[in-house]
């Protein structure tokens, strides 16, 4: 007889809605940056000043949308995410070694890539204000912000193709995308990947 396909909760509405509200952010402000930054493109599509200000209205609803998000969602399931992100354990130095080890609800490289996103999020406020204000008052130009901003930018978009690729196209790992859409996984994807989370949940 064929085994009943069970799924378990992995990801909650709050949680999906700051994903994908700061996915859709980012690919906007990649897509508007990059015509700003490519000359080939620059010259293409013209209109500077429009793109600049496309690329800041961006920027300024990403914030907007997350505070939004962060005010009339559940944050207690939130604060419940950042320690499952924070918490780092021998079970990941091993799995970065790239040995089998249990992983818990989110694996050692997720980790990472959380905390990257986040501090890169910030960097990229900051560094986009200052250019914002430097336009503004000589106060606030530094010759380095720009550079800032650009290597921001180059290490998001590798980092970006590692993600994708994982998500998308890789078969071990393809099916969390349903996670992230509809908030629930097949529990066995989920004891061959995350088995001290499963546990977790059952006790
Ligand atoms: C809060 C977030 C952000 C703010 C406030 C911001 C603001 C700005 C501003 C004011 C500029 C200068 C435009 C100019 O003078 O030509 C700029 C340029 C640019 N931004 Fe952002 N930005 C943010 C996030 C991002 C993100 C997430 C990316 C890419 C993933 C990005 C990519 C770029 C690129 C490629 C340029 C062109 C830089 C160059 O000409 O060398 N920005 N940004
Ligand atoms: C179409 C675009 C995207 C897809 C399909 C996608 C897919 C996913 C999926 C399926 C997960 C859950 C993995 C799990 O089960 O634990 C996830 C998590 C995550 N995503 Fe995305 N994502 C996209 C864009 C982005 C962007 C643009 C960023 C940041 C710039 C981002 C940052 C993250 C982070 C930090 C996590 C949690 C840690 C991790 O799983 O690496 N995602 N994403």
């Amino acid at each position: 007889m064929a085994s009943e396909i069970v799924y378990i909760e992995r990801f909650a509405r709050t949680e999906r809605a700051v994903h994908w509200v700061h996915a859709t952010a980012f690919f906007g402000l990649l897509a508007t940056g990059l015509v700003l930054y490519v000359p080939r493109l620059s010259i293409l599509v013209g209109r500077r000043p429009l793109l600049k200000n496309l690329h800041v209205y961006t920027a300024v609803g990403w914030i907007a949308a997350l505070v939004l998000v962060v005010v009339l969602g559940d944050r207690r399931r939130l604060r419940q995410t950042v320690r499952d992100l924070d918490e780092f354990d021998g079970d990941d130095l091993i799995w970065l070694r790239r040995r089998p080890a249990p992983q818990g609800r989110f694996n050692a490289g997720q980790k990472i890539n959380a905390a990257l996103t986040a501090a890169f999020g910030l960097l990229f406020a900051v560094s986009g204000s200052l250019l914002w204000l430097g336009e503004r008052d000589h106060r606030f130009q530094f010759a380095s912000t720009i550079m800032l901003h650009d290597w921001l930018m180059y290490v998001s978009l590798v980092l970006l193709i590692g993600h994708l690729y994982l998500a998308l196209i890789y078969p071990a790992t393809r099916h969390s995308l349903r996670g992230m859409i509809s908030g629930s996984v097949r529990s066995d994807w989920a004891e061959r990947h995350h088995s001290k989370w499963v546990r977790e949940q059952r006790q």
